[in-house]
């Protein structure tokens, strides 16, 4: 079994600081065995911001990956920055966080994806050269492991055709994503031979809240099953919000 506490949306520079010391609690608690973020550790990319984030995931109980979000690339108001390295604070800030992280152990492997886009503020995209990325990896992997890929955007906000779908055909088996500040669990088909479960977790920590309070997922993987755990703030602490079972069978995946 692995846990895999999936992150996403910190903020850092908008957070509360309540709950990010609930949430660092939480997660000493449940002792994961891997920490996902996927993608906004930061509100505006500042140094003082990077660091923030940086002192919380060192502060965690296990490794991390991530991957940036929108809001991890330099501004729009640093037009130069933000034209020829909109990516610089990440690496420079975050040096052990590969922008496209790769993690195998065992049982697990985990690809990172970096769907943001410097050209454009929110939209992101899953390109051709991610879906060749996760080829490569998932061609080394041994057919047992649970194959997990990792991005800040879900399809909502995706400009071209059903990116996890197409994920999905590559035997990718989870995908998490976050960016719409909303926790969402559901099971995506691609066509009668591929599907995978889709976990968007909410902010985790950030006072920007849209229709969700602050949560992120707990994910338990023993193949062939998945268990996703929402966990949310309740105004004191971090609980259980509701649980969703997946399990593998004949190369499908099907709710519990
Ligand atoms: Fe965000
Ligand atoms: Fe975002």
């Amino acid at each position: 079994m692995r846990l895999i506490a999936h992150l996403s949306d910190l903020h850092f520079g908008r957070t509360d600081d309540q709950v990010v010391a609930a949430l660092r609690h939480d997660l000493k608690q449940h002792r994961p065995d891997l920490v996902i973020v996927s993608g906004d550790l930061t509100q505006r990319a500042r140094t003082a911001q990077f660091a923030q984030a940086r002192a919380f995931l060192e502060s965690l109980p296990a490794p991390s990956l991530v991957v940036p979000g929108n809001h991890d690339l330099a501004p729009l108001y640093r037009p130069l920055a933000r034209l020829f390295a909109p990516r610089a604070k990440f690496a420079r800030h975050l040096p052990d966080h590969d922008e496209s992280p790769v993690w195998t152990d065992e049982r697990l492997v985990v690809v990172g994806l970096d769907s943001t886009r410097h050209l454009r503020w929110k939209s992101g995209k899953l390109r051709d050269h991610h879906l060749d990325h996760v080829d490569q990896v998932l061609a080394e992997t041994p057919a047992s492991h649970c194959r997990i890929a990792f991005l800040h955007h879900p399809p909502s906000t995706a400009k071209a055709g059903h990116p996890f779908a197409s994920l999905a055909e590559r035997g990718i088996d989870l995908v998490l994503a976050g960016h719409v500040h909303h926790a969402h669990i559901e099971l995506i088909h691609a066509g009668h031979h591929h599907s995978c479960v889709l976990v968007q977790a909410s902010t985790a920590c950030s006072t920007r809240l849209r229709e969700d309070a602050n949560g992120y997922a707990l994910i338990r993987v023993g193949m062939p099953a998945i268990t996703v755990e929402v966990r949310g703030w309740n105004g004191k602490e971090f609980h259980t919000v509701h649980r969703h079972g997946f399990h593998k069978l004949s190369g499908l995946w099907h709710h519990d």
